[in-house]
């Protein structure tokens, strides 16, 4: 039997009597975009912090490439080959676009101060590597105008860009993306989305938290529905987006 790309298996969590995941389990595949849908508080965002560490469910596991993530910290999952987005973004504002991407790439944490006095030319060169990796990576994401800019100075749009940036700078295989899309319309919408599925035919996997069905429709290779953190159904987006059962329970409540 193949070992599947990311499974997720059996994760419990519970917030003070909320049972945020129950028995939530699925499994993606090396190479497809899998969107995560569901209502609100489904549980989708609880999902991504089990995955990357962020939180430790009371049961379950996650394995990736056939390997276990539990115990391991967020960091450690990163170097794994998974990275993730947040809903609320966290971009460093004040920071230009370059260097936002910069700080993500790796081993630019815990970088050794005392070797900028002692190897400042390592330093200069390593700093002057950093940067135009960096470049490459927003021109990439089509913001490579846009590298001395500070970063609140981007249009909404292109902050979701930038994010997306920041994943690449990890040199993840699979980036989970929460709501990539949300909020945007129009060709802020469409850039997005041409840029998920670029990066798909680049080989990076993805899973991604999608309230909007028709961005549903034209990314999506599969489809994992949860509601009251169970995952109720699996299948392709055409199968997910036609039951009546999963469209009361999505809109059910809402409309
Ligand atoms: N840290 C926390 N403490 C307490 N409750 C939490 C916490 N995180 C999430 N929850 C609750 O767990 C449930 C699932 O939340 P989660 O954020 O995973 O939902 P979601 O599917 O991402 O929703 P949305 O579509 O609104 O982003 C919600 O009822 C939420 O209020
Ligand atoms: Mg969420």
């Amino acid at each position: 039997m193949t070992v599947p790309f990311l499974q997720v298996s059996g994760l419990n969590k519970n917030f003070g009597g909320l049972q945020a995941l129950r028995d939530c389990s699925f499994a993606i595949e090396k190479g497809r975009i899998t969107c995560l849908v569901g209502p609100n508080g489904a549980g989708k965002t609880t999902v991504f912090n089990a995955i990357t560490g962020f939180l430790r469910p009371e049961s379950g596991s996650v394995q990736f490439q056939g390997r276990s993530l539990d115990r391991l910290p967020p960091r450690a999952i990163v170097r794994s080959g998974i990275a993730r987005s947040f809903q609320n973004l966290r971009l460093y504002a004040d920071m230009t676009v370059l260097e936002n991407v910069t700080s993500a790439l790796p081993g630019q944490f815990g970088e050794q101060p005392l070797s900028a006095i002692f190897r400042p030319f390592r330093t200069a060169r390593a700093m002057r590597q950093a940067n135009e990796q960096a470049a490459g990576i927003l021109e990439h994401v089509g913001l490579g105008d846009q590298a001395r800019v500070w970063t609140r100075n981007l249009s909404y749009g292109e902050q979701k860009l930038l994010c997306i940036a920041r994943l690449l700078a990890t040199g993840a295989d699979l980036l989970l993306l929460d709501e990539p899309t949300s909020g945007l319309s129009g060709e802020a919408l469409d850039r997005v989305m041409a840029l998920l599925r670029r990066l798909q035919a680049e080989g990076k996997s993805q899973l991604v938290v999608e309230h909007n069905t028709r961005v549903v429709m034209a990314i999506a290779d599969e489809v994992v529905f949860l509601h009251g953190g169970h995952v109720l159904a699996q299948g392709s987006p055409a199968e997910i987006t036609a039951d009546p059962a999963l469209a009361e329970i999505y809109f059910g409540g809402a409309l």
